[in-house]
């Protein structure tokens, strides 16, 4: 008879299908991560309706991949969790309806996940437990310094005003005629620019607070590349030059929460926690403050399962499979039961 210990995790809510398994102590067995980005490619962005669909194609494939790269059977696994929210509602309704039959049928616990804490538990990955932490979230939909107290305790000290730090990178990407995800072309062609060569705003840095502002940013890239032609170098440029403005604004504002909030370390997740330039500056400036980094790894800044199951293992919150409930802009300070 196998011990009944590892736990299946879903994460579906953008245009990323993912499954993880996940032994009870944290460590990940498999992450299978199946994006969309080619079929959002066309469209520049996410259509919510095809994002929908193909989750609905390739969920039950995912599912059953992770299962086996993890060599585990079905009467092995102890909870199911997935992403309630935030996210797309279509997106989350594939994931969450297709956990609540799957935790119904093997008779196991559904746990309900914030996928925000699950790039919060994607930092903290394989480390000991030292609250107080502060975190920076910074994905394709949220901008947010968090500061967390215990397991699924969470406190927003600042958030983004209008876009998103991701979102500003994609945006800014396509009006550079880059494709989708924006993110890492323009950190791509960043590297052969010269940041010196643009000054891009950096807004809200002479407040009084710890959000964030992209929308300006955005703005004076679509009037600098207004009715003209750009060449490569001029590209590369208003990448480095955006990239820059970015990481000014995310590393001060950063730095500031941590000097209020004196955290045992500051933790660096979502998928614009992929950005080596973020990455590398945020490390100076906390080591300057006595208070060390953590960042997510590389495979798990980006949306995928692994993240999920690991924020499950610390999480008492269990919902029946007959009420699961998906909230599209579920934040991050309102859930969730803790465990230890
Ligand atoms: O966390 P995530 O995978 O999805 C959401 O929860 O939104 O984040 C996706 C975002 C996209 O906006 C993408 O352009 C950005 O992360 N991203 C990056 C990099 N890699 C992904 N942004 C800057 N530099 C990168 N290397
Ligand atoms: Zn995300």
């Amino acid at each position: 008879m196998v011990a009944s210990s590892y736990i299946l995790a879903l994460e579906t809510s953008c245009d990323e299908t993912s499954a993880a398994v996940v032994t009870e102590s944290g460590e990940v067995l498999s992450n299978v991560v199946s994006s969309q980005i080619e079929a959002h490619r066309a469209t520049g962005g996410i259509v919510p309706e095809i994002a929908s669909r193909l989750q609905l194609e390739l969920i039950i494939p995912v599912v059953e991949q992770a299962m086996v790269e993890a060599k585990v059977q079905r009467e092995s696994i102890c909870k199911v969790a997935v992403t309630s929210g935030p996210g797309l509602i279509g997106p989350l309704l594939v994931g969450t309806q297709t956990a609540a039959a799957l935790a119904y049928t093997l008779g196991v616990p559904l746990v309900p996940v914030n996928h925000l804490a699950g790039h919060v538990y994607a930092c903290l990955y394989q480390h000991e437990f030292m609250f107080p932490y502060l975190a920076l979230i910074v994905s394709g939909n949220h901008t947010e310094l968090v500061r967390m107290d215990g397991h699924h305790s969470f406190e927003i000290l600042g958030s983004t005003r209008d876009d998103a730090a991701g979102e500003a990178f994609d945006k800014v990407a396509r009006l550079l005629g880059m494709e989708y995800p924006g993110g890492p072309q323009i950190s791509a062609a960043a590297t052969s620019g010269d940041a010196s060569a643009y000054t891009f705003p950096r807004a809200m840095l002479n407040q009084d607070n710890l959000d964030f502002s992209f929308s300006g940013l955005k703005s004076a890239v679509r009037r600098e590349v207004a009715d003209r032609v750009i060449t490569k170098q001029d590209r590369s440029n208003i990448a480095a030059a955006f990239q820059e403005a970015v990481v000014d604004i995310l590393v001060e504002k950063t730095v500031r929460a941590a000097k209020l909030t004196n955290p045992t370390a500051v933790l660096l997740g979502g998928g614009v926690a992929a950005n080596t330039l973020l990455r590398s500056r945020l490390c100076t400036a906390t080591r300057t403050l006595g208070i060390p980094l953590q960042c997510s790894p590389l495979e798990l800044a980006t949306d995928n399962a692994a993240m999920i199951g690991v924020a499950a293992v610390f999480s008492d919150a269990v919902v029946s499979p007959f009420e699961i409930e998906v909230d599209p802009s579920r934040a991050i300070d309102v859930d969730a039961a803790s465990k230890r």
